[in-house]
């Protein structure tokens, strides 16, 4: 992993502050007594969706999805595919998608579209990141951490070809 590519965008204490107030503001919008499905979008949301759901003062339940949409290039092939289905089913539930970032919508407004016709209580997402001046498709996002400027961004479960996941500030990653 070479840090010297990297300057750090938002440290690690930033981003637990801004999710917990997102837990707060989720364990608020959401009555007590169903659970929230927290559908992870794998693999860049792992992280988010684990500090997420232990923000959030309700009961939920975990569950995880594969989509792949970008390779090992910077930008979006436009192309989406289910590489890993739930384990559960969500019909009737509240799902609640976690998303890593929101850069063209593709990714979020197919899977909002897959997971609608299971027939769901209601389907809601929450992305960590939004970069809105990179979107082509409308994609509604119920809660977002941060709006960030068009920079590739990488750490805190974000990669580039699968490096710098593990970094626990969201970086920029210099050209
Ligand atoms: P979209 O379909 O174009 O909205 O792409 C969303 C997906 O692209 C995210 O789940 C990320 O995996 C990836 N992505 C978009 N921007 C970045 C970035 O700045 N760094 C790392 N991954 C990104
Ligand atoms: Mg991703």
């Amino acid at each position: 992993m070479d840090r010297s590519k990297v300057r750090v965008l938002l440290p690690a204490e930033k981003i637990q502050a801004r999710i917990r107030e997102l837990g707060a503001q989720i364990s608020n919008d959401y009555p007590d007594g169903r659970p929230i499905y927290l559908i992870c979008i794998l693999k860049g949301a792992v992280m988010f969706h684990a500090d997420l759901a232990r923000a959030i003062d309700r009961s939920v339940r975990m569950d995880f999805i594969g989509i792949s949409s970008y390779g090992k290039n910077k930008t979006s092939s436009g192309e989406v595919r289910l590489t890993k289905d739930l384990d559960t089913s969500i019909e009737g539930a509240d799902v609640l998608i976690i998303e890593d970032i929101v850069d063209s919508g593709i990714t979020l407004s197919y899977l909002k579209h897959v997971l609608e016709q299971r027939r769901p209580r209601s389907v809601r997402i929450a992305a960590l990141l939004d970069k809105p001046e990179r979107r082509l498709r409308p994609v509604e996002v119920a809660y977002v951490g941060f709006t960030i400027p068009d920079e590739f961004v990488v750490g805190y479960g974000l990669d580039y070809a699968e490096e710098y996941r593990n970094l626990r500030d969201i970086c920029i990653l210099d050209p």
